[in-house]
């Protein structure tokens, strides 16, 4: 089994657990930073092992499959030689980039056809065309290929569009099964629930998704609209359902209050593009709260930028200094805010599976949510 669960908090569903890959181990609750195009943007592969600590980045199927091209990835011998990333890889499988970048030219059954955003040349993604794709990327996990609806969409909608993503499921593990890994190590496939804001469709998810044994169990659909308290509450009611002995992975979640609140709720992983767009924004999420670099009030601040972050940015740089580089737009500004906003994610999960494990989750949780509530 590839996922060992190690403890469950004494009094919250909080799990802290091993992921095994061919390309390591993950240890969980663990935040992936998200490399969509095979980049995490702003963040070189050095600073991403060694400063930030990740353990496992994102790539994006739409996106690689757009450029460079299923070709050239194959050629290169998957993604993970292509970029230089020896650690192991998620593929996202297109789901959600085909609903929200591109301009979606016909949905059917069999899949969807839709138009690059890049050069508007029409493309068609079927479960069987993903899979494929995923297969030459060479991620160590694929996700199933989903229709992601909008949080407002209505419970008529929501209704078929499940049903659709059911039957893509089957359609994905099929391929998936009738498929080799093409680079020698192993691939996982991971079904997503979806359902929207609608508790019985999310059952219904998670009891479908749960009949294939699946390394792990993704919940998608979420932080898309919906008001916060009813994205916490599907979280429960699936977790409710999917199998214990398996990775759980929010997709696209969030701010780290959201991640805390949904590791209580038993999830494991987690991506966004948070801390990383944000960070390109000035805004910098610290141990002490929440920074924007371009107030002026940091002009004359020679403080770090985080006293107690565990990056080396967070030590050697001012505030001062990282201010100065935003006004003046210097390309360095983006790249210490990335590294210090994924460092603080990455050391965030690391101390969450901490406290997990001493049996003090709860009010640790309790301690970082005042914390993070601050505006500096
Ligand atoms: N990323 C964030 N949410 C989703 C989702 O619902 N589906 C997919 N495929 N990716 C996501």
């Amino acid at each position: 089994m590839k996922f060992k669960l190690q403890h469950t908090s004494a009094n919250s569903c909080a799990r802290a657990g091993e992921f095994t890959t061919d390309h390591g181990v993950i240890k969980t609750p663990i935040f992936m930073p998200v490399g969509t195009v095979g980049s995490v943007k702003a963040v070189h592969f050095h600073e991403l092992k060694n400063e930030v600590k990740a353990q496992i980045i994102l790539g994006n199927t739409y996106h690689l499959y757009l450029r460079p091209g299923t070709e050239i990835l194959e050629t290169a011998g998957g993604l993970h030689r292509f970029i230089g990333w020896d650690r192991p890889i998620l593929t996202d499988s297109g789901g959600f980039q085909v609903f929200s970048l591109a301009g979606i030219r016909k949905l059917t059954t069999e899949g969807c056809e839709f138009r690059s955003h890049i050069d508007g040349s029409k493309h068609f993604f079927t479960p069987e065309r993903v899979i494929d794709i995923e297969r030459v990327i060479g991620a160590d996990i694929m996700m199933a290929f989903d229709e992601c609806p909008p949080g407002t969409a209505d419970y008529d909608y929501a209704k078929k569009s499940l049903s659709l993503t059911h039957d893509w499921l089957t359609r994905c593990f099929k391929r998936f099964n009738e498929t080799e890994p093409l680079y020698g190590h192993a691939q996982s496939l991971f079904p997503i629930v979806q359902g929207c804001v609608y508790k019985d469709l999310r059952q219904e998810s998670a009891r479908y998704v749960s009949q294939f044994d699946a390394d792990g169990y993704a919940i998608g659909g979420l932080a898309v609209g919906e008001p916060t308290e009813k994205m916490y509450e599907m979280i429960e009611v699936v977790n409710d359902i999917l199998p214990i002995n398996r990775p759980r992975y929010l997709m696209g979640v969030g701010t780290p209050q959201n991640i805390l609140e949904a590791i209580d709720r038993g999830v494991d992983m987690f991506d966004c593009v948070m801390p990383t767009r944000n960070g390109r924004n000035a805004m910098l999420f610290t141990s002490q709260g929440v920074i924007n670099m371009r107030n002026a009030k940091w002009a004359t601040d020679f403080t770090p930028i985080d006293p107690c972050g565990t990056a080396s940015v967070d030590q050697t740089c001012t505030k001062a200094y990282l201010h100065h580089l935003f006004k003046a737009k210097e390309y360095l500004a983006l790249q210490i805010a990335s590294i210090h906003n994924l460092s603080f994610y990455l050391w965030l999960v690391g101390e969450a599976r901490k406290h997990i494990i001493a049996d003090n989750y709860a009010s640790w949780k309790a301690e970082m949510l005042e914390r993070l509530s601050v505006r500096l």
